[in-house]
């Protein structure tokens, strides 16, 4: 059954070839030609199953090295994304989606204004009532510390006011960007 279903096929590629455009004879002969050694070297039953069992063989082989190589890689290149340098535009939004539940760049809310923090001494935005803490604090905000501020605000100083974090270093560093950028640096 098989022989018969194949040898049909073949007849039916012949057949078809004298079909093909005659300003391409050559293309159709050569396809016609070669399909039926092809499927007359099939056709025999040892040989399909050892050619299968091969190419399944190196597909899994293929397969399983492909995966390895995206599992060594994956960490490479998410360490590449971290660090990649800051995006201030993708700060600014997530300045607003996080902080400005309570900042804003100029006005004072339960947290104090944010334009100009970088560069200026922590605790000193005229007329913000700060926590004791941070009035108390003796430092300029810089890159390094208010990286730890938002990773911790209380490392950088116990005992503050302000309630929250961002967990997200990538996240962290554009809003530094944006902090940064909008104080004129
Ligand atoms: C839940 C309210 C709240 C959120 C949300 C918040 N903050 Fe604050 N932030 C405060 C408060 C309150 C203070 C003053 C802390 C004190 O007096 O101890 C403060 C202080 C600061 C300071 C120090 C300012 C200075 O003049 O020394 C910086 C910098 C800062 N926040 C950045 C941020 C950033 C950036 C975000 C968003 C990722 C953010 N904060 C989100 C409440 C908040």
């Amino acid at each position: 059954m098989k022989r018969t279903a194949q040898s049909e096929g073949v007849l039916t590629l012949a057949r078809s070839a004298p079909t093909i455009p005659e300003s391409s004879p050559k293309g159709g002969t050569t396809v016609a030609q070669g399909v039926s050694p092809g499927y007359t070297a099939r056709s025999g039953p040892s040989p399909v199953g050892t050619a299968h069992l091969r190419v399944v063989r190196s597909l899994i082989t293929l397969a399983t090295t492909l995966v390895i190589l995206w599992i060594l890689l994956s960490p490479l290149t998410t360490r590449a994304a971290a660090d990649a340098p800051p995006d201030p535009t993708r700060g600014k939004q997530l300045f607003e989606k996080r902080c400005t539940g309570c900042h804003s760049l100029d006005a004072d809310k339960e947290g104090p204004h944010l334009r100009g923090v970088y560069g200026r001494k922590a605790g000193t935005a005229p007329g913000f009532g700060y926590s004791d803490a941070l009035k108390a604090a003796n430092f300029t905000w810089n890159d390094a510390l208010l990286e730890k501020w938002l990773t911790d605000t209380e490392s950088v100083v116990p005992d503050n006011n302000m309630d929250f974090h961002v967990p997200n270093p990538d996240e962290r560093a554009d809003i530094i960007g944006y902090l940064k950028v909008s104080s004129g640096h």
